[in-house]
């Protein structure tokens, strides 16, 4: 049985970046533990950065947090367009960035708070390791669908994002088969292919493209045509949304002035399609599998992560432990150093045994 703190402190919570499946599971995790283990308050800001700025904030008890395991989303909301150093503001129809991050160190000062949990990705990271560069007292915790954090060897939301995908893909082989079609799959990754690869693999496709391996068009035309002279006629085509030929560059759908990292990648799958149809005159339809990644109940496997990682966010915050971000490595949880993490992404190691895998049942990677 653990001691309770003596003197009564507050943790603060937040969560940052784009939303992704297991955000509730370690809300609760932290919010559970912090309470009922270590005799702490708990304050949740709303709209990540956004609440830790403007001071919207909300008390958290059990009863806010009971029952949330399994939902998606975040009870706390969210933003990937809001940066306490890079804080835009619209003058007279100019956008104007101003650094608010003296507005973010006093909402922390005025709940008295003696730590903070930050949920999120890169970019939220990033700001984490400046705020704790301030003097905040900052646990971080690993999340995105897109498995592309440095320091952990997994982040939470990316299996249950894997599923998805792979079910999607699962039912688009069957209307595939019927019309002897290549459907060109378009997933989520940013500029990781952890998404791609993993779902393409579970999905059983045929060419998966990948942000880390750039694709000549040629190799995937004639992997498409063994395939039709095998006698199968249709094929499964998944690609990165940062995906790219060789020689040439990612695909970007807009951007997004405000947010830290204002690239938003699309349409990729559209352009391939076209190439394919054109020049191998094979039909093809391609699906956009979108922000439907990034919702739903998350899996078991996540949910345990998720649980897991917000116990130990919240030992951290109520040891005085900070300046780290949690991480997996091995079946062991960690604390990276915050500066470890920062300012990188994870890519997928061109000799990882997952592309060997996949290249010995006969996956074309378009290389
Ligand atoms: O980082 C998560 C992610 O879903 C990426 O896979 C994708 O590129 C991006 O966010 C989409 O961002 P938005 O929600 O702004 O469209």
């Amino acid at each position: 049985m653990r001691m309770a703190a003596k003197k009564k402190k507050t943790l603060g919570i937040m969560t940052g970046g784009g939303d992704c499946p297991g955000l509730n599971a370690v809300i609760r995790a932290v919010v559970k533990t912090a309470l009922n283990d270590y005799g702490m308050d708990v304050i949740g800001f709303r709209d990540g950065y956004h609440g830790l700025v403007t001071g919207r904030a909300v008390r958290l008890r059990n009863d806010d947090v009971s029952g949330i395991l399994a939902r998606g989303g975040t009870i706390l909301g969210t933003s990937n367009t809001h940066d306490p150093f890079r804080w835009a503001e619209l003058n007279r129809g100019k956008l104007t960035y101003h650094d608010r991050s003296a507005k973010a160190a006093a909402s922390c000062r005025r709940h008295k708070l003696s730590g903070l949990v930050i949920i999120g990705g890169d970019g939220t990271m990033a700001s984490a390791r400046k705020l704790s560069d301030m003097g905040l007292g900052i646990v971080g915790v690993p999340k995105t669908i897109d498995n592309d954090l440095a320091g952990t060897d997994k982040t939470f939301g990316f299996d249950t994002a894997v599923q998805t995908a792979s079910d999607l893909i699962d039912k688009l082989r069957d209307t595939a088969q019927s019309h002897n079609r290549v459907m060109v799959v378009e997933v989520m990754g940013r500029y990781a292919g952890w998404l791609a690869l993993t779902s393409g693999v579970a999905g059983g496709a045929d060419v998966i493209l990948l942000p880390e391996i750039p694709y000549d068009l040629a190799k995937i035309g004639e992997a498409l045509k063994a395939r039709a002279r095998r006698g199968k006629r249709y094929s499964i085509l998944v690609v990165a949304e940062g995906a790219r030929p060789k020689g040439g560059t990612m695909t970007v759908a807009r951007t997004e002035a405000t947010s830290p990292d204002p690239i938003r990648l699309g349409g990729v799958g559209q352009a391939l399609s076209g190439f394919i149809e054109k020049r191998f005159r094979l039909e093809t339809r391609v699906t956009v599998l979108g922000h439907v990644q990034r919702g739903g109940s998350p899996l078991a496997s996540d949910r345990v992560l998720c649980t897991r990682f917000g116990v130990k966010a919240a030992e951290l915050a109520a040891a005085g432990t900070f300046g780290g971000m949690v991480a997996l490595r091995g079946d062991d949880l960690i604390a990276v150093p915050l500066k470890q993490v920062a300012g990188k992404i994870r890519l997928v190691p061109e000799d990882h045994p997952l592309i060997a895998a996949a290249r010995a049942v006969g996956t074309c990677f378009g290389d």
